[in-house]
């Protein structure tokens, strides 16, 4: 694991600040390299239910807890040979694994479930608090991404303060998430492998280092949020449009008398007046790492509807589109 340098001058003292507000039983905007966090100690009872009461979450939704290695997730779950598979190759960064809970590690992030969610994150800011806490005695951050709940995640400082500002009185700059969506959530609860939630890391990855099949998540999966079908939703109607029907589709939505925002690869014919276009990338990555960033832009715009070109088919994209599927289920 690398050794970040420690920040200093103002951005070192906001982290001090930060890691006081957390010992004390606070919760900070925490940056990650996926989304942004609202972290709490999650081995403090009070501060799992601030959390809670912060996001508006369900007191039935698990949080999941952020470790700095894998010395600390064996405090709090039932670690085993595929974790160490999947830790080695792939933390810090942009994984969760899912464990039986031990014995008597703090239950609060779990929501009354017999496992819990561990991940290690590779922002180097998140590194330096989870690293400052665990001399005083803290070796779990619970964070959920900072956003109020069922809502589009938060990828730079800015976002967290426009959604959570009132109530959050601390927000560490990050910049802007490398990642851009939530991590990939891969359950080792139940002697085989399921995926719970698509991420960055597809799971033909985790399968090659497992050397096993990667199962998709099935009805006795534990519950994931995310897995609603209306999750990651902007405030206005989202529709997913394939390339080829983009220009009648916006033609109609115009003819309608909606005001339409399009996100797609190509300018649509017909964009001008009432239409605001917002170009998508064609790599994957980088629609990654703009996604919520480009709903959120949308859904300020002067519009009342949003058309979002269908991004490709192929399994790199799975966890783009299972993203936008969610945005674009009925509520
Ligand atoms: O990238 C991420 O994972 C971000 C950053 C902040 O690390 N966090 C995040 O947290 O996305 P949240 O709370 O928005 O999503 C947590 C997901 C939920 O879908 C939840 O149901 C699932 O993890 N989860 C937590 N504990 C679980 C458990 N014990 N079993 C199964 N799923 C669990
Ligand atoms: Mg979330």
């Amino acid at each position: 694991m690398i050794d970040q340098p420690e920040p200093t001058g103002i951005a070192g003292a906001i982290l001090d600040d930060a890691v006081a507000a957390l010992a004390a039983g606070e919760v900070v905007g925490l940056p990650t390299e996926t989304v942004y966090g609202l972290a709490g100690d999650a081995g403090s009872r009070s501060a799992v239910e601030k959390i809670y009461r912060i996001k508006g979450r369900p007191a039935d939704h698990p949080l999941i807890v952020h470790v700095l290695g894998d010395a600390q997730a064996r405090q709090w779950g039932a670690w085993n040979d595929a974790a160490q598979r999947l830790a080695d190759a792939f933390w810090p960064g942009p994984l969760t694994i899912v464990l039986r809970r031990l014995i008597g590690a703090p239950p609060w992030a779990c929501a009354g479930q017999p496992t819990i969610a561990l991940r290690c994150p590779s922002h180097p800011i998140a590194r330096a608090v989870l690293a400052r806490l665990l001399p005083q005695g803290i070796s779990g951050v619970a964070a959920p991404s900072a956003n109020r709940f069922g809502r589009v995640s938060p990828t730079c400082a800015a976002h967290v303060r426009a959604d959570l500002g009132n109530e959050v009185t601390i927000v560490l700059e990050g910049g802007d998430a490398e990642v851009g969506i939530e991590s990939t959530i891969v359950d080792l609860s139940r002697g085989r492998p399921y995926l719970l939630r698509p991420g960055h890391l597809g799971a033909d990855a985790l399968a090659a280092v497992l050397g096993e099949p990667v199962a998709a998540a099935d009805s006795a999966a534990p519950k994931v949020s995310g897995s609603l079908a209306s999750h990651y939703a902007p405030m206005k109607p989202l529709r997913l449009v394939a390339s080829s029907q983009l220009d009648a589709a916006l033609a109609q939505a115009l003819a309608a008398g909606h005001r339409v925002a399009v996100c797609s690869v190509v300018r649509p014919q017909g964009e001008g007046h009432g239409v605001v276009w917002r170009s998508r990338s064609a790599s994957v990555d980088e629609v990654e790492r703009d996604l919520y960033r480009a709903m959120r832009e949308l859904d300020a715009a002067q519009v009342d509807l949003i058309l979002m070109e269908s991004p490709p088919g192929e399994p790199a994209w799975s966890a783009v589109n299972d993203r936008l599927e969610r945005a674009a289920a009925p509520r």
